[in-house]
């Protein structure tokens, strides 16, 4: 099993996302997959131009010469591919977007309609991953997700493989106040994050129980209203203060 997860955050290895995913490949890992964090921001993706070439002059080959094409093919390699990212504007980020965008040399540009007579694009390779979505805001809802959950099944549709797994955290800045009471919250998130991850190694899916309780709330949405608004106010008045 080939765990491949591309991280869309640009604040990297200080990021939420970074620190989800790692707890998740950690337990993938530990479970058997060979996995592999990708931090997308250290990466050099041109955006695209629209030019199709990459369907029409060189099947398969983006006219950019960057980093894509290497990722593509580890993309195309796994059997779960991953897309991580913090939930900006309601959407992936612009560095996610940018990679996904940039996938579409894998597709024939051909059409034919799906199972439910709607179309889509004639299926290029045998075997696509099956993908996944990892993401946290800074909202503390579990709600504030809607964007995302479509554009995946969207994608899925289009290359005719499946969603695997999705993780959703709102609330993702709680996941910094490790040196704080709740840490044994944290804790705990996290134990969860690694028992995910080697249920989609063993099952390719993380089972019913594990994704309820991963949806659950950290703290009181409340509670973190309050402790969000003086973060913001106490972070204000110090940049002021010079
Ligand atoms: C440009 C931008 C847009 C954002 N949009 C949203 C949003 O729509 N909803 C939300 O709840 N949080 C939003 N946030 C907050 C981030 O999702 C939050 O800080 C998250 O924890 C960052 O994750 P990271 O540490 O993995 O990069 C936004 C942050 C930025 C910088």
């Amino acid at each position: 099993m080939i765990i491949t997860l591309f991280n869309g955050s640009p604040r990297m290895k200080k990021s939420r996302t970074y620190t989800i995913a790692d707890e998740f490949l950690r337990g993938a890992a530990e479970a058997g997959a060979q996995v592999e964090h990708i931090l997308l921001q250290k990466k050099k993706i041109k955006p695209c131009l629209g030019c199709f070439n990459c369907l029409i002059k060189t099947p398969g080959i983006c006219i950019h010469k960057d980093d894509q094409g290497e990722l593509i093919k580890k993309f195309m390699a796994s059997d779960v591919a991953i897309f991580a990212s913090p939930l900006y504007a309601d959407n992936f980020s612009g560095q996610t977007k940018t990679f996904i965008d940039r996938l579409i040399p894998i597709l024939d540009p051909h059409l034919e309609k799906d199972e439910n007579g709607e179309v889509r694009h004639v299926k290029k390779h045998d075997k696509y991953p099956l993908l996944g979505v990892i993401s946290n805001c800074g909202f503390p809802e579990q709600s504030q997700f809607p964007a995302l959950k479509i554009i995946i099944r969207r994608m899925a549709r289009n290359l005719d493989t499946e969603v695997a797994m999705e993780i959703y955290r709102g609330g993702g800045p709680l996941l910094d106040a490790v040196d704080t009471p709740l840490k044994p919250v944290i804790d705990g998130y996290k134990n969860l994050l690694r028992k995910a991850g080697a249920e989609v190694a063993v099952n390719s899916k993380i089972s019913e129980s594990t994704a309820a309780e991963l949806e659950k709330p950290l703290v009181p949405v409340d509670m973190y209203i309050a402790t969000a608004n003086s973060w913001w106010d106490e972070q204000i008045k110090e940049a002021r203060k010079a």
